[in-house]
């Protein structure tokens, strides 16, 4: 019997037919889905990044509470006209920390993947508190009270407690020492800040709102907007040298 006469039994029985279908769809799929069972993680490991600050974690939640992600996505896709605007194109491992990831699919207003460093913290202290005073066209919603009320840091270790259930890398030492180093990152004076480097390398050390007396929900969300696209050094990064 020739192979064709053989696939006529598959085309006169819809049954035979549709099992034959299934199989051949889940030779593809195993093929495709069964070596990621092997791999300890899809995301490259990229130098510099490092889990959030107890500081810049609550500045993400306060982010998350006001809704800034309805109009702010936090990608940039690797498209000749949003790097020349927002800079190199977002690698995975620059948000596989966020938890939830913030990528979004609304640009009411521009990308803030890499907003960190773009402005001083009194830009970013005068634009949250009316951005009209800066971008008078602006259709952004001012948010004054953030500067105002005060920023509640006491579950501030369960945070990241939370944050290593979902996998990210928070030590006993870090989740320890969270209160402290929420602290210490407003003040490079603090007995603290030393530590407060060595677990988190890089970590941008001041007040952030202009208000040395309060810890305020702006301090907090300042630091999160200034770290934001700045953890990779990208003057140094190759991107096949991180391929394994
Ligand atoms: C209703 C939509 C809307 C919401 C909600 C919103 N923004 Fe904006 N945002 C804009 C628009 C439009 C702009 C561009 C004009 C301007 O700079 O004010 C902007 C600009 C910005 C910029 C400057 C970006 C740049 O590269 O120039 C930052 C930073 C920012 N927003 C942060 C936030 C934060 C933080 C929140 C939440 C507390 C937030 N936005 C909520 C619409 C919004």
């Amino acid at each position: 019997m020739s192979l064709w006469k053989k696939h006529a039994i598959f085309e006169k029985n819809s049954i035979l037919l549709s099992l034959g279908v299934i199989v051949v769809i889940s030779i593809g799929g195993l093929v495709e889905i069964a070596p990621l069972f092997y791999l300890r993680s899809t995301i490259e490991q990229v130098k510099g990044v490092r889990p959030y600050t107890p500081l810049e974690l609550a500045g993400r939640h306060i982010y998350i509470r006001e809704g800034c992600y309805n109009c702010h996505s936090q990608m940039v896709r690797p498209l000749r006209d949003e790097v020349e605007r927002y800079g190199h194109y977002s690698l995975a491992a620059e948000s596989m920390f966020d938890k939830p990831f913030q990528w979004g699919s609304k640009r009411t207003g521009p990308d803030l993947a890499r907003v960190g460093g773009k402005y001083s913290d009194e830009w970013q202290l005068q634009h949250l508190v009316n951005p009209r005073a800066l971008v008078p066209q602006s259709i952004m919603p001012g948010y004054p009270y953030l500067a105002k009320t005060e920023l509640d840091t006491a579950d501030i270790a369960g945070h990241l407690k939370a944050n290593r259930l979902g996998g990210v890398p928070y030590s006993d030492e870090m989740i320890a020492n969270a209160g402290a180093d929420l602290k210490a990152q407003l003040n490079p004076d603090d007995a603290g800040a030393a530590g407060l480097e060595k677990r988190y390398p890089k970590v941008q050390i001041r007040d952030f709102d202009g208000n040395p007396q309060k810890i305020t929900e702006a301090d907090a969300l300042i630091a999160y907007l200034q770290v934001l696209g700045t953890m990779v050094d990208f003057k140094g990064y190759d991107a096949k040298a991180n391929y394994r």
